[in-house]
């Protein structure tokens, strides 16, 4: 856990931004994967890491706006739990590790909530994305509907957006680690292997270090399915292999890291064409990343060196810049550059993609790639997020396009008939927004 001051601060700067009222936060509970007792890993709750790091199961917090007081709601274990699990620390004792003042039930926290409820006092809650708090929150507010505080919402994503100096150093360790499962890979892929033996191995290493995967891994020969989960393939030579995998630190802070490699360690010719201009997006894209420019400008910079190179190789035409106004260049490029990045892969974005990625000032398209762009605002000094660029031949979304003559100005169909079994390249690294510009989080990985 960071200090206890590091956490009270944080509940302090989000208490003073939603003014008045009570916050209620919920953690999560120990979720089973068949009964009670056989559970997937428990992952607490971002939001409530983020005031309190606080790491275990049925735990509630408190803040009241305009004293700041916080109050952890929870039950201390019974000897009953002490058989089945030893010792645990008290309610109290995790309430001092995060400079809490106050601990109380839950059975106290359902009749607080109840009350605020029948009062119609301001209460603040955040979305639930698991049934089992949305089920909760309805029963102690008595509620057919929910209705999360835009304000608290808000108030979170304006903090959280903004990585202290000791976040970046936990997403920095989160990176030494995803360097070792990268250059795994690396190392060790060879014809004839199965996906699922380099996956074993890349996830023990994420395990190694009393973390674990920060996302489910992608690691592949087929890329240009964006998130394929599937591990069951046999590596074959001339293939190319995907992995999109990265590990969170045992205080919950993720890398995202991806890189394609050859399966026989060489790449042909064409593959090389295709990797070179992925790279110089990527480059492109990280040169053009400073504070004061929208991530959405960042995008679209490294859309056009994807349909310059494709240009150049003969798969697009036309003029590169109206082509990817058009949208033309998403049929190889078909998601967003990137997105914010700290305790969550995807940060915040259960409060809202569009809140964390955008703003009044620039809307999320709806155009074909641009609306899967997480993120488009303009860029601060202390956000963290990805950037990766990708080329992907999809033969099923070639072929509708084809067929409809979709922006056929612009693509070359016929000449894409030998990128069928090409699959995809995609290049990601993460980084940090400065004063200046920007900085690599982590190591150097090979690509
Ligand atoms: N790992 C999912 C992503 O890159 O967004
Ligand atoms: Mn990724
Ligand atoms: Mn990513």
């Amino acid at each position: 856990m960071f200090s206890a001051q590091t956490y009270k601060n944080r509940r302090d700067q989000i208490a003073s931004k939603v003014g008045k009222g009570f916050i209620l936060i919920t953690g999560n509970e120990d979720s089973p994967k068949n009964y009670h007792d056989n559970t997937y890993p428990f992952r607490q709750d971002s939001n409530f890491l983020y005031c309190c790091g606080i790491n275990k199961p049925g735990l509630f917090l408190g803040i009241d706006c305009e004293s700041g007081k916080t109050i952890l709601y929870g039950e201390d274990i019974t000897i009953d739990h002490i058989v089945w699990m030893g010792d645990q620390p008290k309610l109290g004792a995790l309430a001092d590790l995060a400079g809490i003042e106050e601990v109380a039930s839950l059975s106290d926290l359902e009749s607080r909530l109840s009350h605020l409820s029948r009062q119609n006092a301001s209460l603040h809650y955040l979305p639930p994305y698991r049934a089992l708090n949305r089920e909760k929150l309805k029963e102690w507010l008595d509620v057919e509907t929910l209705t999360p505080s835009k304000n608290l919402i808000m108030a979170i994503i304006n903090t959280r957006s903004y990585k202290e100096a000791q976040e970046l150093a936990e997403i920095e360790s989160a990176l030494v680690l995803t360097k070792e499962m990268h250059h795994y890979v690396r190392d060790n892929v060879r014809p004839g292997m199965l996906e699922s033996e380099l996956y074993g191995v890349i996830s023990g290493i994420a395990k190694s270090k009393g973390g674990d995967l920060a996302y489910g891994v992608i690691l592949t020969k087929d890329g240009q399915t964006l998130h394929n989960h599937y591990h069951g393939n046999t590596l074959e030579s001339g293939q190319l292999v995907l992995g999109d995998f990265g590990c969170e630190t045992p205080m919950n802070y993720a890398s995202d890291i991806t890189r394609t490699w050859p399966v026989d360690g060489v790449l042909t010719a064409q593959q090389k064409a295709i990797y070179q201009i992925v790279g110089d997006a990527h480059t492109a894209a990280v040169e053009a990343l400073a504070p004061g420019r929208s991530f959405r400008d960042v995008h679209l910079i490294s859309s056009l060196v994807i349909a310059t190179g494709l240009k150049e190789l003969g798969l697009m035409k036309g003029d590169p810049a109206e082509a990817v106004k058009e949208g033309a260049h998403a049929l190889f490029f078909p998601h967003g550059l990137g997105h914010m990045m700290g305790l969550d892969v995807h940060d915040m974005e259960d409060l809202g993609e569009d809140l964390v990625g955008y703003d009044e000032k620039i809307k999320r398209s709806d155009q074909f790639g641009l609306k899967s762009l997480r993120l488009g605002r303009v860029l601060e000094p202390g956000f963290v997020l990805t950037v990766e660029p990708g080329i992907y031949f999809i033969p099923q979304l070639i072929d509708q396009w084809q067929a409809e003559g979709k922006l056929k100005d612009f693509i070359n169909y016929p000449a894409l008939n030998s990128y069928r079994k090409f699959s995809g390249i995609r290049l990601e690294d993460n980084y940090v927004i400065t004063e200046s510009g920007s900085k690599l989080l982590g190591p150097e990985i090979d690509k």
